[in-house]
């Protein structure tokens, strides 16, 4: 299992201090909420951090685009050294045309459902993407609680890639910590914010979440 820190929940204008954490810890991707203000009640930072992440780290840049017709907003993005470029389902209807403007650009793809989104809904893109990021809470804010409904979209996602012989990753994203993490084991990426930069311990947080995989 691989662990995706989301920096969403620390202090920006410490971004040094919590990329050395990041760095010295067995999480080995970094996962960037990008918030549009319109997708999502919420605001947060554009491609300018991103670029600023990626002069920090060797880690794996897993970009989460929660904004509006990415189709248009996604452009900055691709010339990044960010290796996976998710969007969300719900945002736009140019799938087909995504998919292939990023892979153009040698990212990796993925695409995102909303807790209310079933995964029936991206079986025309499965054999197309690498990356499905099941939401296990409302997109838009850090510190939710941890949606049971995610564990079955998991499970139907392992099925529908071994029976088709697909190669997506599959990855969650909301409420997790030490005990909601044992509802997610399936999944191939864990996300976590708030949870592991509470503790006192980024590291060992991060070897504990490994520890239950
Ligand atoms: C929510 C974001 C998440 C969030 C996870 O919209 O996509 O990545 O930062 O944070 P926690 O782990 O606090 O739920
Ligand atoms: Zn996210």
């Amino acid at each position: 299992m691989i662990i995706s820190p989301s920096i969403l929940s620390t202090d920006l204008s410490r971004i040094k201090e919590t990329m050395e954490l990041i760095n010295n810890s067995n999480a080995m991707w970094i996962h960037l909420d990008v918030m549009d203000g319109v997708f999502v009640p919420n605001t947060t930072f554009d491609h300018n951090l991103v670029k600023e992440v990626s002069t920090m780290t060797s880690k794996t840049l897993d970009v989460h685009l929660m904004v509006v017709n990415p189709e248009e907003k996604v452009l900055p993005y691709l010339e990044l050294n960010a290796e996976y470029i998710t969007y969300h389902f719900e945002a736009t209807t140019k799938h087909l045309y995504l998919i292939d403007l990023i892979h153009k650009h040698n990212k990796k793809v993925g695409i995102s459902i909303k807790p209310n989104t079933n995964v029936e809904e991206l079986i025309p893109y499965l054999p197309l993407i690498d990356l499905v990021l099941v939401m296990s809470v409302e997109p838009g804010f850090g510190g939710q609680s941890f949606m049971p409904s995610a564990t079955s979209k998991i499970d139907t996602l392992v099925d529908l890639r071994t029976k088709n012989n697909y190669h997506y990753l599959i990855e969650v994203d909301g409420g997790i910590n030490n005990q909601t993490i044992t509802h997610v084991l399936k999944a191939d990426v864990v996300v976590s914010g708030s949870y592991l930069f509470k503790q006192s311990s980024f590291s060992e947080a991060v070897d504990g979440l490994l520890a239950k995989a």
